[in-house]
């Protein structure tokens, strides 16, 4: 298999220290380049917790950008953004570029993220559902 060969199984991790997204966060420019409305205003309800998470957030982005192959280019960081369901669990919500290259490429993607108090990492799998004809796989 080539590296430029289209996998039905992508990945991509990243690790960051959770100390540097704090002091990144002091910045409402930085807040506004990488993170959505919505995930600023899942932070503003973490309390102490919110550089974690939003530094998991990140991780999430960039994990993302790897599982793409194309490093962080072709769609903005806010496209990507890491929610939260009524239990917690982290999911990806796409917009714009970003869910156009994943619908284009046919992927359904997972995502998990884990933070100690030093450091916060997270991974996106993904998954082609879809042959060249559009259809699914069964
Ligand atoms: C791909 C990218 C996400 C790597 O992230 P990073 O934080 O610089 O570095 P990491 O240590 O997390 O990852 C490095 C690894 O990513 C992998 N990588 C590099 N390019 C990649 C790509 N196009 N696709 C998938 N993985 C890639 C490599 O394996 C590399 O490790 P190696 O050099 O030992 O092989 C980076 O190139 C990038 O696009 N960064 C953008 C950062 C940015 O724009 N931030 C803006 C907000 S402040």
């Amino acid at each position: 298999m080539t590296g430029m060969q289209e996998s039905s199984l992508v990945t991509g991790i990243d690790l960051l220290e959770i100390s540097r997204m704090r002091r990144s966060m002091q910045s409402p420019r930085f807040m506004t380049r990488v993170f959505s409305v919505k995930e600023q205003a899942l932070f503003g309800q973490k309390g102490k917790g919110a550089a974690a998470s939003a530094a998991a957030n990140f991780a999430a982005k960039e994990a993302f950008s790897k599982a793409m192959g194309t490093g962080v280019r072709g769609f903005a960081l806010p496209e990507v953004q890491l929610l939260r369901d009524e239990l917690g669990k982290p999911y990806l919500e796409l917009t714009g570029k970003a869910l156009a290259m994943v619908q284009a490429k046919g992927l359904e993607l997972s995502v998990s993220v884990s933070h100690t108090q030093e450091y916060a990492c997270a991974v996106v799998v993904g998954l082609r559902r879809k042959t060249e004809g559009g259809t699914e796989h069964d």
